[in-house]
């Protein structure tokens, strides 16, 4: 392991920022069915997968990790499912927050509030309120996330500030744009990882990810494992030694 670590080690002089890896675990219900087990056994391993990515994630010293764990599309799911998967979010979180608080992981959520329980979203306030200094790993959870809804989101709040007079239409830039975005504050994602073998974005940081080398995986998340991460990584910093300008920077 020692060795992977060593290949894998992150030059400090790359970006300011660290590595950024943003992920679509996709193929939960794939891997359960192939089981013969109900999709919400698929939905449970993939926590698990989730947890291993965050502890990998941090060994590995990355500085940002995003995860699309809810699309704003996923509202069109049996109700049972849904239910599933916000009961695996309350677990969690409940579970696994004063871990990852001790372990210095700042907790961020994107997506839209509507449609979201009270108490769901006091628990995710919380956990953001109380994680708010750490500075080990930022993990960003996208929940009841879409990316046309959130750019919508920020195009009308634009639009507000300038009929408010605060910003001119002029003042619109990708810099200001940006900064109305949920993802206001982070860096852009270096590299994308989708699992299952589906080649899509699926509504996912399309703004965002501009720029970012992608990775298709074919293994279905619940077997996403640290291995199947440093291959990732290692891929992506393959293309950047081929395609990157003269210093180690994402290709872009
Ligand atoms: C894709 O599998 C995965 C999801 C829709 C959600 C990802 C959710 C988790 C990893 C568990 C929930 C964790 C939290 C923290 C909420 P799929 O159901 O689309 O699989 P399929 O394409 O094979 O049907």
């Amino acid at each position: 392991m020692k060795a992977a670590m060593d290949k894998l080690s992150l030059d400090p002089a790359e970006g300011q920022g660290g590595l950024h890896v943003a992920i679509i675990m996709d193929g939960n219900g794939r891997w359960a069915a192939e089981r013969g087990l109900p999709r919400s056994e698929g939905h449970r391993q993939g926590v698990e997968a989730l947890r291993r990515t965050v502890d990998a994630s941090r060994d590995l010293g990355l500085t940002h990790l995003t995860l699309y764990s809810f699309s704003s599309e996923n509202w069109s799911r049996p109700k049972q499912e849904i239910n599933d998967l916000f009961g695996l979010l309350r677990r969690f979180v409940r579970r696994d927050l004063a871990d990852l608080h001790k372990n210095g992981v700042k907790i961020r959520v994107i997506g839209t509030r509507t449609g979201l329980d009270q108490d769901l979203l006091r628990m995710i306030d919380d956990a953001v309120e109380l994680t708010k200094d750490n500075t080990t790993l930022n993990l960003t959870i996208a929940f009841n996330y879409g990316s046309r809804d959130e750019i919508a989101r920020a195009a009308q709040r634009i639009a507000e500030d300038v009929a408010g007079g605060s910003i001119a239409a002029s003042d619109i830039s990708p810099e200001l744009f940006n900064s109305y975005l949920d993802t206001a504050g982070l860096p852009d994602p270096d590299l994308l990882i989708r699992t299952s073998g589906e080649l899509r974005l699926s509504n996912f940081l399309l703004w965002q990810l501009a720029y970012s080398e992608f990775v298709f995986v074919d293994v279905y998340w619940p077997d996403f494992s640290r291995e199947t991460l440093e291959a990732a990584i290692t891929e992506y910093q393959r293309r950047q030694r081929r395609f990157g300008g003269t210093t180690a920077r994402s290709a872009g």
